[in-house]
C-alpha cells in the first residue's frame, strides 16, 4: 500500500501519527503533499515520510489518496489530480458535508470512493470515524479503510451514506457538546465553592474517568447512573434536577439538530 496525502493538516497529521505508531505503514509508504511547504517540511521531518512536490505528483506513485483539505478547497485540488487518476485508486475524503455524489461529479462515476466522517479525538488516537463505500469498492478497499482509520480509534462501515449526517451530528460533533458539559461541571464547582484550576482538574478527570469506565465496564449507562446513586443521597438531588430541567431530552434535540445541520449542508 503507498498512501499519498494531500493536505497535511491536523486530520492527516493524527492519521499518519496512528498508521506509524501502529506499524500499519512504514514512513515510505506514505507520500504527503500541501500547499503550505513550511507545513509540508513540518511534516516531512517530523515523520520521516516522502514530500511530493505536486497533488498529481503524488498521485501518480500511490493506490489510495487522503483527501484532508478543507471542503472549499476540495473542488481546486480535485482539478489538479484527475488527469492522474484511475480505477486502480481508492480515493478516500475526510472533508466534512461533501458527498460521494459530489466527487463522483466532479471525477466521474467510475471511480473508488470511500467518505468518511472522523472526529478530533483522532488526535489521540479515540477517534471514532463512520464512513461510507460508493459501488465501485471492493472488500479490500475497505478493509484498507478501516485498517488505516482503526489506527485512531474506532471505525465503522454504514450503508446508508444519509446515515453519515447522524454520525456528523453525534461523534462529528459530539466532542463540542462534551467540552460544553465539562465546562459547565468546571463553573458549577466553582459556584459550588471550588478554586478555579481545581474545579477543572476534577472536571477533566470526571468525564475522562466516567467515559473509560463506560467504555470498559460494558455496562449501561443507566445501571452505572444507579450505581452512583442512592437512594436520598447527593447524586439523587443533581439527577433530579437534570430531570426537571429536562437535560437528557435537550442533548438528544441537540444532536437531531446538528444532524439537521448536516443534512442541509451536504445538500
Ligand atoms: N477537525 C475536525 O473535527 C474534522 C472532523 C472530521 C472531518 N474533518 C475534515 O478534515 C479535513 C481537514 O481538516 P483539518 O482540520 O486537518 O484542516 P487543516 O488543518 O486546515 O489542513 C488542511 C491542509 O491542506 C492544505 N491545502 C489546502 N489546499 C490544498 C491543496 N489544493 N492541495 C494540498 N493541500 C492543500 C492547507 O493549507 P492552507 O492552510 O495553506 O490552506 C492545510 O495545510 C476537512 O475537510 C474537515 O472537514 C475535520
Amino acid at each position: 500500500m503507498k498512501v499519498a496525502i494531500l493536505g497535511t493538516g491536523n486530520m492527516a497529521e493524527a492519521l499518519i501519527a496512528g498508521v506509524l505508531a501502529k506499524k500499519i505503514l512504514r514512513p515510505a509508504q506514505i507520500i504527503g503533499f500541501d500547499v503550505s511547504r513550511k507545513r509540508l517540511n513540518f511534516i516531512r521531518k517530523k515523520y520521516r515520510i516522502a514530500a511530493s512536490h505536486s497533488a498529481i505528483e503524488a498521485v501518480e506513485k500511490a493506490d489510495t489518496i487522503l483527501l484532508s483539505v478543507k471542503p472549499r478547497q476540495m473542488k481546486e485540488l480535485l482539478d489538479q489530480i484527475r488527469p492522474a487518476l484511475s480505477r486502480r485508486h481508492l480515493i478516500l475524503s475526510i472533508a466534512a458535508g461533501l458527498d460521494t455524489r459530489f466527487f463522483e461529479k466532479n471525477l466521474g462515476r467510475q471511480y473508488k470512493i470511500i467518505r468518511l466522517m472522523p472526529n478530533t479525538p483522532a488526535l489521540v488516537g479515540l477517534g471514532a470515524t463512520a464512513y461510507f463505500a460508493n459501488r465501485n469498492c471492493g472488500t479490500s478497499d475497505r478493509k484498507r479503510t478501516q485498517t488505516i482509520f482503526s489506527a485512531v480509534g474506532i471505525a465503522f462501515e454504514v450503508k446508508k451514506e444519509s446515515l453519515l449526517d447522524a454520525v456528523t451530528g453525534l461523534s462529528g460533533s459530539g466532542p463540542a457538546f462534551v467540552y460544553r458539559f465539562a465546562e459547565a461541571l468546571q463553573k458549577g464547582g466553582i459556584k459550588a465553592g471550588l478554586p478555579r484550576h481545581l474545579s477543572q482538574e476534577l472536571a477533566v478527570q470526571t468525564v475522562l474517568g466516567a467515559a473509560t469506565l463506560l467504555a470498559e465496564s460494558g455496562e449501561e449507562p443507566d445501571a452505572l447512573v444507579k450505581k452512583v446513586a442512592s437512594k436520598g443521597g447527593t447524586t439523587e438531588a443533581g439527577l433530579k434536577f437534570l430531570q426537571r430541567k429536562k437535560f437528557e431530552r435537550i442533548v438528544q434535540q441537540c444532536v437531531v439538530a446538528a444532524t439537521q445541520r448536516a443534512r442541509q449542508l451536504r445538500q
